[in-house]
């Protein structure tokens, strides 16, 4: 079996963090070599990147965020993700690209079109071999949001910022629905593990 490439992704508060957990337990338990990382980060230039864009002091215009995205995204191939690939290791991501299109265009406006360019230009071919896609109505993730932290730049945002997020999130999984598992997160955290780990177990039997 080739390594794996697998995402995990959604909007802010829809219980990443909790799931990646669940994927973490998943693989120990089987012991398949398996590597977690993040994104925007997963490399000392890629935190750095990742302070700037997420703090609420940062005054940074649409291009620039995603071209910093894009930057970041790019050292984190070279360094981490395809060298682990090569070597037979799964690679987990906590976000990727759909973020991109989520957020920089579906939230902030820039032409799909053009995250495009930029998706092929930075990653040649490479696309996750799945998506796990947390999704939860907007009301759920801000009550979760503000229950458990201070929220970051983008957290900030109003609603309606929210609601083109999870439309865009949505709407590219409708469009690749081979790659993507929606997964409904607006139900106890036992029956979302359940679902992660029934996603997992079904891609892997079938690669
Ligand atoms: P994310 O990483 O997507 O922002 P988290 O996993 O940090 O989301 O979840 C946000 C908050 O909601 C945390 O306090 C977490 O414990 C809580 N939470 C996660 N999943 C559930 C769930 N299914 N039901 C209730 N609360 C949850
Ligand atoms: P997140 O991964 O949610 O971290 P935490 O769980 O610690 O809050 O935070 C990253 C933020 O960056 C999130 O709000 C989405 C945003 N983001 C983009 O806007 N575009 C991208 O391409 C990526 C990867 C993230």
């Amino acid at each position: 079996m080739q390594a794996q490439f697998l995402t995990l992704d959604g909007i802010d508060g829809s219980g990443k963090s909790t799931h990646l957990e669940t994927m973490r337990e998943w693989f120990e338990r089987r012991g398949m070599p398996v590597l977690f990382t993040r994104e925007p980060g997963g490399t000392p230039l890629g935190e750095e990147l990742r302070r700037l864009l997420l703090s609420p002091d940062s005054r940074v215009g649409l291009r620039t965020e995603t071209l910093l995205m894009f930057a970041a995204r790019r050292q984190h191939l070279e360094d981490v993700i395809l060298p682990a690939l090569d070597k037979g290791i799964h690679v987990v991501s906590d976000r990727f690209t759909d973020a991109t299109f989520a957020y920089q265009g579906g939230g902030r406006g820039i032409p799909a079109a053009d995250i495009e360019v930029l998706e092929n230009w930075v990653q040649g071919s490479l696309r996750p071999n799945l998506t796990l896609l947390l999704d939860v109505p907007l009301e759920v993730s801000f009550e979760r949001i503000a229950r458990s932290r201070e929220k970051d730049r983008f957290e900030q945002e109003e609603a309606e910022f929210f609601a083109r997020v999870r439309r865009a999130y949505l709407d590219r999984a409708a469009a690749h629905p081979q790659r993507y598992r929606v997964i409904d997160s607006n139900r106890s955290r036992e029956e979302v593990r359940a679902a992660v780990e029934a996603a997992l177990q079904a891609h892997f039997e079938a690669v």
